[in-house]
């Protein structure tokens, strides 16, 4: 690849024509398209440019001129810093306008299809307060801003989420807009309190500390998780800290901990240890429970995530006789969701822990046509398991962003089912995907649903049907 030439100049007051994949917004001046971050469509902008490549530069906008009537004023005071929610600076509709226009690009583009037929985007309903899951961490050294940083005052311990674009600082939230309560109390009162008992927040470089990562889940049914991550066991803290917590939150339905002493945040692997509690928490979604623990993966829209599975259940319309494969299925979610219309749900999955937990899920539902197999899809979706579970009469496929290996796109095409039923959180390796697809099937439903407000992320599902 192309790394393209660096350069630094820049260019005054031009505008923001488009934003396109990833949330890149497009700027033009003559016939030169640029790229750049943060620019919303009728802004006028100085750019600094910093890449020139054959065909666009990319740059960096460093002043707004003239702000385009689509801007409003973003409501979190973390904005500016924080990595999260980086589209408050634009209209909820108007972002629902241009993830819709994401998937129609990626369509056309690398799908090739002349018009894709996108149905209108579902939005969420509420733009606030839509996830279940949010994970912070400590830093003993919060960021400052230039001008605080240049008085030499010391960096402060912060628990937050990373400044955007920098692994090694964090903001210190005070409230933030994503997790209903009691995420925002449970933060600030677990902060305080270490505080107060001067307990050491993670070095990030140096890489030592006690206090290392926080979560909170919660559930529609009113259950909240929380979980802490300690760089090394100290039992006493540990207790006191705890006991702090459950006290003052005595609604808490579960508290776990692990310690942590890998180079990564991640608890992948790692013993949970139970202080209070269950050792999960239960969600539902259209009356189907899903047990969910510390480290499995559970949509976190729970709201959106009905509404997508309603949208593939509908898309499967199954008579009861189908023989339904259920690709990347996760915690077996959707496999549970549509075992209901079908004869049989044969769902795949890297994930040992969470091939357990679907089948959990499917034991606590009572739902006893469906089957689980742990590896990796491209082994594991073969010619013994076909003729062991079936010939699928329907593949509902859901990877994950790097979309299907392409032997995988090539087995299903040799399995030829009735109908593919793609879900996608990125329609550009979707359409990547489907463009592969479409000398066997028509693409006769593209449904886009916003399960992220103020991120540029879309969900897509896309119905095939064989021709
Ligand atoms: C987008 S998630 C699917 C979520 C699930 N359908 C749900 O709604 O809860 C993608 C899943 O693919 C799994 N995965 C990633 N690469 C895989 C591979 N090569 N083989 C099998 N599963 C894989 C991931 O572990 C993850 O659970």
């Amino acid at each position: 690849m192309r790394k393209g030439k660096r350069v630094s100049h820049l260019i005054n007051n031009i505008e923001v024509i488009d934003i396109i994949s990833e949330g890149r917004s497009v700027l033009k001046k003559e016939d030169i398209v640029i790229f750049a971050e943060n620019g919303v469509p009728g802004d006028f902008v100085d750019v600094e440019v910093f890449k020139k490549r054959s065909s666009y530069w990319e740059g960096r906008i460093i002043c707004i001129n003239k702000e385009s009537a689509k801007r409003i004023k973003p409501f979190c005071e973390h904005f500016y810093q924080c990595g999260g929610c980086k589209w408050q600076f634009l209209k909820y509709e108007d972002q629902l306008f241009y993830k819709e226009k994401q998937v129609k690009d990626a369509f056309r583009k690398i799908g090739k299809i002349e018009a894709p037929d996108v149905i209108g985007i579902i939005g969420n309903k509420a733009d606030k307060y839509y996830r279940n899951k949010l994970e912070f961490t400590f830093s003993n050294k919060g960021w400052l801003d230039k001008e605080t940083f240049s008085t030499g005052i010391p960096f402060k311990e912060a628990l937050g989420f990373h400044v955007r674009g920098m692994f090694n600082k964090i903001v210190d939230l005070k409230e933030c807009y994503l997790q209903a309560e009691p995420s925002n109390s449970l933060r600030n009162a677990i902060k305080e309190y270490s505080l107060s008992k001067k307990y050491d927040f993670f070095d990030i470089e140096k890489q030592d500390g006690f206090l290392r990562n926080l979560l909170v889940r919660t559930t529609q049914t009113g259950e909240t998780m929380l979980i802490l991550s300690f760089f090394y066991e100290d039992i006493s803290k540990i207790n006191d800290l705890l006991n702090h917590v459950s006290t003052k939150f005595p609604e808490l339905s579960s508290i776990v901990y692990f310690i942590n002493d890998k180079k990564n945040d991640t608890l992948t692997g790692l013993n949970p240890v139970l202080f209070k509690g269950n050792p999960y928490i239960t969600d539902t979604i259209s009356g189907n429970k899903y047990r969910i623990s510390p480290i499995s993966f559970f949509q976190t829209n729970t709201l959106q995530a009905e509404n997508l599975y309603n949208i593939v259940k509908s898309y499967l319309d199954g008579v009861g006789e189908e023989v339904v494969y259920d690709l990347y299925t996760g915690t077996g979610t959707i496999a549970n969701h549509v075992a209901n219309q079908v004869k049989k749900v044969v769902g795949i999955e890297y994930i040992e822990e969470a091939i357990s937990d679907a089948k959990v899920n499917s034991e606590i539902n009572n739902i006893s046509n469906t089957v689980f197999y742990a590896g990796d899809m491209v082994k594991v979706l073969n010619d013994e398991l076909i003729a062991k579970e079936g010939k699928p009469d329907v593949i509902i496929t859901d990877p994950p962003r790097v979309g299907m290996h392409e032997d995988v796109v090539n087995k299903i095409i040799e399995l030829l089912p009735k109908k593919v039923i793609y879900v996608s959180c990125n329609p550009a390796t979707q359409a990547r995907d489907v463009l592969l697809m479409k000398e066997f099937y028509n693409v006769d439903k593209i449904q886009p649903v916003d399960m992220f407000p103020h991120t540029h992320h879309v969900e897509n599902v896309v119905l095939l049907n064989r021709k």
